[in-house]
């Protein structure tokens, strides 16, 4: 999709959502594998299902619903993207990060990516959340990335920085947070994986050895356009399982079933974290 093309299917799918809820989002939210459920939360829901939407992608994947929920949370202006597209289902990473620019556009000014991610500590737990401290972008390193292509520069700049990608007050309310409620908290550096299959114990080690602590198949797209569109991000994983480092190990492989159950584990953990954030977000921004 060159540049103006972009800019006609956003515009297109920013007036249809304009066209049913007129109220601004200040925080758009992504919900990954298996942790849809947060969306309950929001009061005064409206939803729109993405296939009624122009332009944006359909959703092939079990665990991904494919809705977005309009509404509040903890009176702070919210639009949750229930599920998400992934690079390995074919799309451009163009397409596929359409309704990060589109919440953007409609006002959001953050955004909230969740996932679930394998985990290359063995000593850390399934349903352990992670807060994502940095990235490492592998299919970016081969030259896939969302911001490739003509720069429109009323979206962002032509080379956004990315050294202070995920926001550090932000992260520092979560961390108090997650002491607050007695969670374990991980945190650490995303690497994301083309995908779709799980990596070889190989990949692993290699991963681990590039300064990785959790893998996953998503969410730095999403990060790369909400930073390139100047919006403040925070980044949470759910590690559904813990990778296997060798062959021949005695460990379970992965399987797209136990990220879904892990989803479920840890459900609730990440929903109070989140639901803590946003009361946060609300009193900063109403009390200072
Ligand atoms: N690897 C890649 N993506 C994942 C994993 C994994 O182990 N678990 C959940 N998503």
């Amino acid at each position: 999709m060159v540049s103006n093309q972009l800019r006609d299917a956003f515009a297109e799918a920013c007036a249809f959502i304009r066209g049913l809820y007129t109220a601004a989002p200040q925080v758009a939210c992504i919900l990954g594998s298996g942790l849809s459920g947060f969306a309950d939360q929001v009061e005064d829901a409206q939803v729109i299902p993405y296939d009624e939407i122009p332009h944006f992608p359909r959703l092939t994947v079990p665990g991904h619903q494919g809705r977005l929920v309009l509404g509040h949370i903890h009176r702070v202006p919210v639009a949750i993207l229930q599920g998400r597209a992934h690079f390995y289902e074919g799309y451009d990473l163009r397409e596929l990060t359409l309704p990060v620019r589109v919440l953007r556009a409609l006002g959001a000014h953050s955004l909230v990516v969740t996932n679930a991610a394998g985990s290359l500590h063995t000593d850390w737990s399934v349903g352990d959340l992670m807060l994502i401290t940095d990235h490492l972008n592998m299919p970016g390193l081969a030259g896939h990335n969302p911001l490739r292509g003509p720069n429109d520069d009323a979206l962002g700049e032509r080379f956004p920085a990315m050294s202070d990608a995920y926001d550090v007050q932000y992260r520092r309310i979560v961390c108090e947070l997650a002491s607050e409620q007695q969670l374990t908290l991980r945190q650490g550096v995303y690497a994301m994986v083309g995908g779709p299959n799980f990596e070889t114990p190989a990949e692993i080690r290699a991963l681990r050895i590039l300064g990785a602590d959790a893998v996953g198949m998503s969410t730095v797209p999403e990060v790369l356009v909400a930073r390139h569109g100047g919006m403040r991000v925070l980044g949470l994983s759910m590690l559904s399982n813990i990778c296997v480092d060798a062959v021949d190990s005695k460990m379970p492989p992965a399987n797209h079933a136990e990220v879904l159950a892990s989803g479920k584990l840890a459900a609730e953990k990440l929903s109070r974290l989140l639901e803590g954030f946003f009361a946060q977000l609300q009193e900063r921004t109403f009390n200072g």
